[in-house]
């Protein structure tokens, strides 16, 4: 359990929801999101998490195991790729984050003056190396974890350092309601505009932010669900981990769009939104270096343990499908998911101007993983777990009663979760 937390908690909920929910207007986002996550995203996660569990094996092995049709082994391999996909321009991300804490350690980040942040950010990721180094050394410490072994490697991280950085957010946010204009950045997050709530790419949009920020469609909580021994209630715990990490991006957000809006930024900047808008708070903030030498220290450890997460996925897949051993896996995945990650990590330098489907090459892959691949991943669990599954073995496996939270899940599992994702994947399409 202490690893699926670290699994959910990571970039998605301080990196990636500022800046979707800055480019999809705030609150009416925030309320489709929040809607989405209990309607869909709990079911989905406690779904996945399932098909771990039967199948006590890697995301290939238990879906060919625990579905009468060795076929569904397919559906595992599609998890895999996209877990690697996702890992390789998550990990260039998590490279802003050391960067940042590195930056902030020597003082080069709180030396650059008031309003220079964004230019700091933009000479730093304009670098045709730098990125790359720091990408390098994300893909080269979530490989050491992972060789250790899940539990030696994350479980203490998240049990601390967890909880620490919720507590940083929460300083951050209370900081942030004291600046002037923060009136603004509430209502931005809080106040929605009714009629962004008739535009369907905003549903989309908080549908891939469920999807990747509560880590389902991967294969990560499946194959921690492997891990865990039969008998441990996991609906209660899921929901804990639904509701936390939820909670985490809705402080974050107060800790950023008040910010946003007292420094005269543009909630629609983009992935580098969080980069360029805390700095701003660091610096007015009494004791900020000290505060953002923290902060992205234990942020550089959520995305740790969420990049160890998804490097799971693949390396459980070889290590099952070919007898190779745990750290052959990993550094075989680990050098290939570099690799695949670098063109990213360059996409706002050399390789600017280079665009998938008129976005740049990191939002572009960001894209297309959340709000196609994931949803997909979805879908396949909602149909394994909601239609091949006999209701006897899906309430078995969770250690269900058969009372009204079990009709509740096979409900929303078996219709509400595949159609809302058919309607979106054709939206998609036409849109
Ligand atoms: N949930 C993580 C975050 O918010 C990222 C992540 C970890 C993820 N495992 C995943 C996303 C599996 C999608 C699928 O940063």
């Amino acid at each position: 359990m202490l690893a699926t937390i670290g699994s959910a908690a990571g970039l998605g909920n301080i990196w990636r929801f500022s800046y979707v929910a800055g480019e999809n207007g705030g609150a009416a986002f925030l309320l489709i999101y929040v809607v989405g996550v209990a309607l869909i995203g709990v079911p989905l996660l406690l779904g996945e998490f399932s098909i771990g569990r039967r199948g006590q094996a890697d995301a290939v092995t238990s879906f060919a195991t625990v579905t009468p049709n060795r076929r569904w082994g397919l559906a595992g391999w599609l998890l895999a790729v996209a877990a690697f996909v996702l890992l390789s321009y998550y990990a260039v991300i998590a490279g802003w984050a050391y960067k940042y804490f590195a930056g902030y350690l020597i003082g080069d980040v709180s030396n650059a003056a008031r309003g220079g942040f964004a230019s700091y950010f933009n000479s730093f990721v304009a670098d045709p190396i730098e990125p790359v180094l720091w990408q390098l050394l994300v893909v080269a410490s979530t490989v050491a974890v992972v060789m250790v072994g899940v539990r030696h490697g994350i479980e203490r991280v998240n049990k601390i350092l967890m909880p620490l950085l919720g507590v940083i957010v929460v300083m951050l946010a209370a900081y942030g309601l004291t600046l002037d204009g923060a009136s603004a950045g509430l209502a931005f997050l809080f106040r929605p505009d009714w009629s962004a709530l008739a535009h369907p790419p905003v549903y989309f949009a908080a549908a891939g932010q469920a999807f990747f920020s509560l880590g389902i469609g991967a294969g990560a909580l499946l194959t921690y669900g492997s891990y865990t021994p039969a008998g441990q209630k996991l609906a209660p715990a899921a929901l804990t981990v639904v509701a936390g990490d939820t909670l985490f991006a809705i402080i974050a957000g107060v800790a950023i769009f008040p910010a946003v809006f007292a420094f005269g930024l543009d909630p629609a900047h983009g992935p580098k939104l969080a980069f360029v808008t805390l700095p701003e708070v660091f610096n007015v903030m009494p004791g900020g270096r000290a505060v953002a030498i923290a902060f992205f220290a234990l942020l550089g450890l959520a995305a740790l343990t969420s990049a160890v997460s998804l490097l799971e996925v693949p390396s459980a897949v070889l290590m099952r499908k070919f007898r190779w051993s745990r750290s052959k896996s990993a550094l075989f995945i680990g050098v290939a998911v570099f690799a695949a990650g670098v063109p990213s990590a360059l996409g706002y330098g050399v390789l600017d101007g280079v665009t998938l489907f008129g976005l740049g090459i990191l939002e572009g892959i960001d894209r297309i993983a959340s709000n196609i691949v994931l949803p997909i991943g979805g879908m396949l669990i909602a149909i394994c777990v909601g239609w091949v599954w006999s209701r006897r073995d899906a309430l078995q496996t969770m250690d269900l009663q058969d009372g009204w939270i079990a009709r509740a899940w096979l409900f929303l599992l078996r219709y509400l979760s595949p159609l809302l994702i058919l309607l979106m994947l054709l939206g998609l399409v036409t849109e």
